[in-house]
């Protein structure tokens, strides 16, 4: 299975790789957290990603392709894995098409998640996640058992910088100029399937397990 989620912010990619990844045993990669993950680890990559992402704009696609290429291809690459995230540019799904010919694999699938932008809105405002282990949470929809604090790993819960108003609203304009194009360019190679992402996590699931079959 190698599989893309495509979509835009808040549509549901994370909640929904973490569902495949574990009932098919893949590896979720998403790109967005391995750039948190060299903030948070104060990293020269890190540094430069860090006002980026305050900003809602995307990080160079040299730097991205570079992070992608170490991961799918060197020492304990995934058999199984959901991109989450990525590709988000053309040149970054070029970027991904080399990979896969200098390896001689192929990807199988690109799932584009569609939802309306008010309920993207809204669930982005009230998302929260774990700083330990990057569980996602909603303060209505998929609130943790006790206030700010992980169900998974008992970490602190935080808003993420990047899902107040202004940015949201950039990462929204970024993801229509920027990213859109991307499901033209997997629908004509016959790879793109289009999945409703309203209704619960649950309801979304089984809507992906079609598209699958
Ligand atoms: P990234 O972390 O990838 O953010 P994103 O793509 O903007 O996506 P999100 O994580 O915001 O949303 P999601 O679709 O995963 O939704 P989720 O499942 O969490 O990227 C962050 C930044 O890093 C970018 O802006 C960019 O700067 C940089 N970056 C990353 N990758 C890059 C790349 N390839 N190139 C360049 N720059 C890159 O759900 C959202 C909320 O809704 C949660 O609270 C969840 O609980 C809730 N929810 C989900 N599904 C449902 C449902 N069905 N019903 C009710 N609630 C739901």
């Amino acid at each position: 299975m190698k599989l893309i989620l495509l979509g835009p912010p808040g549509v549901g990619k994370g909640t929904q790789a973490q569902k495949i990844c574990e009932q098919f045993n893949a590896e979720q990669i998403s790109t967005g957290d391995m750039l948190r993950g060299e903030i948070k680890a104060g990293t020269e990559l890190g540094k430069k990603a860090e006002e980026i992402i305050k900003a809602g704009k995307l990080v160079p696609d040299d730097i991205i392709l570079g992070m992608v290429e170490n991961k799918l291809f060197g020492v304990n690459k995934p058999k199984k894995y959901i991109l989450d995230g990525f590709p988000r540019t053309i040149p970054q799904a070029e970027g991904l098409d080399q990979m896969y010919g200098r390896h001689n694999e192929k990807l199988d699938m690109v799932i584009s998640l569609e939802a309306p932008e008010e309920l993207i809105i809204k669930r982005l405002s009230a998302r929260r996640s774990c700083k330990n282990c990057n569980q996602v949470y909603h303060l209505v929809t998929m609130p943790p058992k006790k206030e700010n604090v992980c169900d998974k790993c008992g970490g602190p819960l935080f808003q993420r910088e990047d899902d107040k108003p202004e940015t949201v609203k950039n990462r929204l304009e970024v993801y229509k100029k920027q990213t859109e194009p991307l499901i033209d360019y997997y629908d004509k190679k016959g790879l793109l399937k289009t999945v409703d992402s309203t209704g619960t996590p649950n309801e979304v699931h089984e809507k992906i397990l079609k598209a699958l079959e």
